[in-house]
């Protein structure tokens, strides 16, 4: 990464603003997923051994700018202290008096979690003034929130302005490792797309294919890339108003010489249900009252021996309906195989990396991006601001 890290700077002593992605998942009061927090501990252990003041930030949900008991930091707050193993200091606000008095208590290698910062209307408008306030608290800013990354908000952007502005180890990791495969990927190198809609990975697969060899179409966007091809998808989820970008790919993929797979055969139901009675077709069995809600057994195959000798993978988005048994095999069987490749595998975010720990396979991933919608910009190649605001490193 050409942006400056915490290695790069002397913390000992010195109060750290380190903003992180505690947006985890809560029923109630209890976190459902704690992964986000876990991801942060490097660098917040890091810079307590380094004998740091550490002031964490993070937002939690769509609070809209107003306070609100639901999004409270609190149970991470509880949370990170049993995971740290020590007190972990929370005072319900995250500007004003009561946070400054705080600070001034903190001796070397205390943690200061503040309250969600989005319980303040300037943090999304990335308000300056509010940036402003953020960094007076502080005398470096870190941010290890790549999950945020994709927000100019004050805490990702603005506050870098104001002061030493590095990045945390998680962040650092998550570019390296994607950025690295995007880069310089040992080949073959294959994408694997799915998820509901085309029309939210035009850019992902746009970019993809002038950088993979192979490109697997999966989930409900592929029918709207077989209507394209002139069969009847019957009840399908498709978006008619994606057809020309649907051809416009696959012919941008054969200008690129890159093998662009979409399935074969399909699992289909009538209903849209868990219990709805299923059947396999071919492309031309749709009839008109069913819908595609799975990838069918010869496609698995296909993609499962294109994976199986791929050396770099990605995948971002579930081949079918993974949520209801009857239609997550083909999501389970493509899993599996990318938990066989020898070489890189990199799940970049959101409903992939929920069907991966649902099959028990997290640990078989080279990497688990802890980036949702930042991880799917990452890899359309757009610029993050939460990075691009960071120091870059001599020489950059
Ligand atoms: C996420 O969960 O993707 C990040 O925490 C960003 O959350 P947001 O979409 O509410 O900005």
């Amino acid at each position: 990464m050409d942006k400056m890290t915490i290695r790069d700077m002397d913390v000992q002593g010195k109060r750290v603003f380190v903003r992180v992605d505690f947006n985890v998942p809560l029923k109630g009061d209890t976190i459902t997923d704690d992964t986000r927090i876990q991801a942060a501990l490097p660098t917040i252990r890091y810079l307590e051994e380094q004998g740091a003041k550490l002031i964490l930030a993070s937002h939690l949900g769509r609070p809209k700018g107003e306070a609100n008991p639901s999004f409270s930091l609190k149970p991470v707050r509880d949370r990170l202290a049993q995971l740290l193993g020590k007190e972990v200091k929370f005072v319900g606000e995250s500007i004003g008096e009561a946070v400054e008095n705080t600070i001034k208590t903190m001796v070397d290698g205390d943690v200061f979690l503040l309250e969600n910062v989005r319980f303040h209307k300037g943090e999304e408008k990335n308000d300056l003034a509010l940036a402003q306030e953020f960094a007076k608290l502080a005398d470096i800013y870190v941010n290890d929130a790549f999950g945020t990354a994709h927000r100019a908000h004050a805490t990702t952007e603005g506050i870098a302005r104001y002061l030493p502005a590095v990045a945390g180890f998680l962040m650092e990791k998550e570019i390296a490792i994607m950025g690295g495969a995007l880069a310089n990927p040992a080949h073959p190198f294959t994408a694997i797309i799915g998820g509901a809609k085309v029309s939210d990975k035009i850019m992902v697969i746009e970019n993809l294919l002038t950088k993979v060899d192979r490109l697997l179409i999966g989930g409900g966007m592929a029918n709207t890339f077989l209507l394209a091809q002139g069969y009847n998808m019957g009840k399908s989820l498709v978006e008619p108003e994606q057809l020309e970008t649907a051809r416009r790919l696959i012919d941008f993929a054969k200008q690129e010489g890159k093998m662009l797979l979409l399935p074969t055969d399909l699992v289909v139901a009538k209903e849209f249900k868990a219990d709805a009675s299923s059947r396999l077709v071919s492309l031309d069995g749709v009839t008109d009252d069913e819908m595609a809600l799975d990838i069918g057994e010869q496609t698995v195959k296909a993609y499962e021996e294109t994976i199986r000798t791929s050396k770099t993978v990605i995948w971002n988005g579930p081949m079918g309906v993974f949520e209801m048994d009857a239609f997550a095999k083909g999501t389970n069987a493509v899993a599996q195989a990318v938990a066989k490749v020898q070489g890189t595998t990199i799940i970049g975010g959101g409903d992939s990396v929920a069907a991966i720990e649902k099959a028990g396979l997290a640990d078989r991933m080279t990497h688990i991006s802890t980036g949702g919608g930042a991880s799917l910009e990452f890899l359309e190649g757009r610029k993050l601001p939460g990075v691009e605001a960071l120091m870059a490193k001599e020489g950059n």
